[in-house]
């Protein structure tokens, strides 16, 4: 069994960004530029986004977080958006999820520059993707194809289990590996609250990909041996041993499915760091216009 260390490949994928960058700035040019909106102090998202803030730096990006009570309006906050769209010194932003209640999160995303939606999530990215054409892609999904492209891990003809159909993981990730691509090419079951047997799907399954949000979810007995398992579960448990009273636990029964894997991810250490730097990925490929080529 081998782990998956999404941690250090995050680390590798920053350097190999951080030397592009300085490459760029050498040249004259201004770094690369992300904007992060958060609204509301959802402890979780707030976590993230200074992961992402934190993130930028190192790669040599530049940051700009924008905070706002939770109590915004839609218009106010749409108002950021359209302003973030036509500020030339912005490569891409991203509005952290979820958002309180009275704001229509579709109504954002659509506000939303195509160009500059560096988490993939307005529907032409999500429609290029579908497509096999260039796009943002989702950040979640992608880490998870850059670590299964980075441990030469073959997923071609395989059997893949999705446990999870969100917006953001597991209906892009049930789509990315079954493109005609590289990594790709799989055959997918897409698992969700409505199936009624996921223990009899994933034990077809060559490579599990578990993103429903249910600590310890998938258990041994669920489990091939020899397969390959992603976690994307971060889920918090009370922990009163923690000095912040809680530790982070993902959708996989680690200990007891770890021995039968071939490859696992770890919760934290896994997916969660690779998720990051697709977002800087992203925002790289803004900066250079590779995906929407100025006009
Ligand atoms: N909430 C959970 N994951 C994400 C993400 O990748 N992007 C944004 N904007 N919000 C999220």
């Amino acid at each position: 069994m081998e782990i998956i260390n999404g941690k250090e490949l995050a680390v590798t994928i920053k350097a190999e960004l951080k030397a592009k960058v300085d490459k760029a700035v050498a040249t004259g040019r201004r770094a690369p530029h992300l904007a992060a909106v958060l609204i509301g102090d959802h402890p979780a998202s707030r976590s993230y986004v200074t992961n992402k803030v934190r993130s930028c730096t190192e790669a040599g990006f530049k940051s700009t977080l924008i905070q706002r009570p939770a109590e915004i309006s839609q218009e106010a906050l749409l108002q950021i958006v359209h302003d973030l769209n036509d500020n030339p010194e912005i490569d891409g932003f991203i509005v952290q999820l979820p958002l309180p209640e009275h704001i229509h999160e579709m109504d954002i995303t659509l506000a939303i520059n195509p160009a500059k939606d560096v988490d993939g999530f307005h529907p032409m990215n999500l429609g290029l993707m579908t497509l096999g054409l260039p796009s943002y892609l989702p950040a979640t999904p992608m880490g998870i194809m850059q670590m299964l492209e980075r441990y030469n891990i073959d997923i071609r003809g395989k059997n893949c289990c999705v446990i999870g159909r969100s917006n953001i993981v597991g209906t892009p990730i049930s789509i990315l590996l079954s493109r005609k691509a590289t990594p790709g090419d799989a055959t997918v079951m897409l698992c969700h609250s409505r199936t009624p047997n996921i223990k009899e799907m994933a034990l077809k399954a060559d490579v599990l990909v578990v993103a429903l949000g249910r600590p310890n979810f998938l258990t041994a007995d669920m489990v091939k041996d020899g397969a390959v398992v992603i976690d994307v579960g971060i889920n918090r448990v009370e922990d009163a041993s923690k000095k912040n009273g809680f530790r982070l636990v993902g959708d996989v029964d680690y200990d007891n499915v770890a021995p039968k894997c071939s490859y696992i991810t770890p919760v934290p250490g896994g997916v969660g760091p690779m998720t990051v730097t697709s977002l800087l990925i992203n925002t790289w490929k803004a900066y250079t216009g590779e995906i929407y080529p100025a006009k």
